[in-house]
């Protein structure tokens, strides 16, 4: 069955976001299929952080809804704890516990939100860093990890809940230029094995070589999507064209 066959694991429709005056989003219809991978591109402060954070509440929206695995994830009954867990999320900073090891940062999770025990718990969670290649790290203190192995233990601490899909916020912007493969290999690797992944990011080679969709957000709005050869190559809308020719240049 190809992807674009299957009824959206997540579907997003005519959601408005606003801070008090400033309407940050004006209207997003996004449906997000199994397996697939969406890749989220747009200006600085076009709303894409905050498209993310409304996912899974962290932002209230102001209008709209979401419907998240057959669940209206805005309805007041809505189990907001079991829907976070089950939405991954990895953020710019990597927010790991600088007193705990790489092992007890992701075990931590599986104790408190998932109830698991010390054995139980430790034993996922090195299966978890093994997926994201730090099996040899598991004891070891995030200050003497890299920019890009930190990110990698919050990954792989997302990745030990067991979740439905993954939501990504620029996860490379504050890594060195040679840290950032690492992290997108373990990106790719997650993906070769068939999880649903919504990415913002700016690496566009990363993008043409493994997004279904390419998004591009303006000003709170969808301006354009489609496969990564046509949004890159010969986008139709002329912001798009714009917004890429400016990232593109940074590459
Ligand atoms: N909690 C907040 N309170 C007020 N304004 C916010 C808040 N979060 C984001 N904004 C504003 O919303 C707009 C979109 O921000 P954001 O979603 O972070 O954009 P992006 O991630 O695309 O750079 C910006 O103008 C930002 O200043
Ligand atoms: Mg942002």
């Amino acid at each position: 069955m190809q992807v674009t066959d299957r009824a959206p694991i997540l579907d997003v429709v005519g959601l408005h976001k606003s801070f008090g005056a400033l309407h940050v989003l004006r209207g997003i219809d996004l449906a997000v299929r199994p397996q697939e991978l969406v890749f989220i591109i747009g200006p600085s402060g076009s709303g894409k952080s905050t498209l993310l954070r409304c996912l899974n509440r962290l932002e209230q929206p102001t209008a709209g809804s979401i419907r998240f695995d057959g669940v209206d994830v805005l309805s007041p009954g809505a189990e907001i704890n079991r829907i976070r867990r089950q939405m991954g999320m990895v953020f710019q900073s990597f927010n790991l516990y600088p007193h705990m090891t790489a092992l007890g940062n992701v075990s931590l999770a599986l104790r408190k939100v998932l109830g698991r025990g010390r054995a139980e718990a430790e034993e996922h969670a090195r299966a978890a860093l093994e997926r994201v290649g730090l099996a040899d790290k598991a004891n070891v203190y995030p200050a003497e990890l890299s920019g890009g192995q930190q990110q990698r233990v919050a990954i792989a601490r997302a990745l030990a809940l067991e979740p439905k899909i993954m939501l990504f916020d620029e996860p490379t912007s504050a890594l060195d230029p040679e840290l950032v493969g690492s992290v997108l290999a373990v990106m790719r690797s997650m993906r070769e094995s068939g999880m649903t992944m919504v990415v913002v990011s700016h690496e566009l080679s990363f993008a043409r070589a493994a997004a279904d969709r390419v998004v591009f957000i303006d000003q709170g709005q969808i301006v354009e999507q489609g496969p990564p050869a046509q949004i890159f190559a010969a986008p139709a809308h002329p912001r798009t064209r714009e917004f890429v020719a400016r990232i593109a240049g940074h590459e």
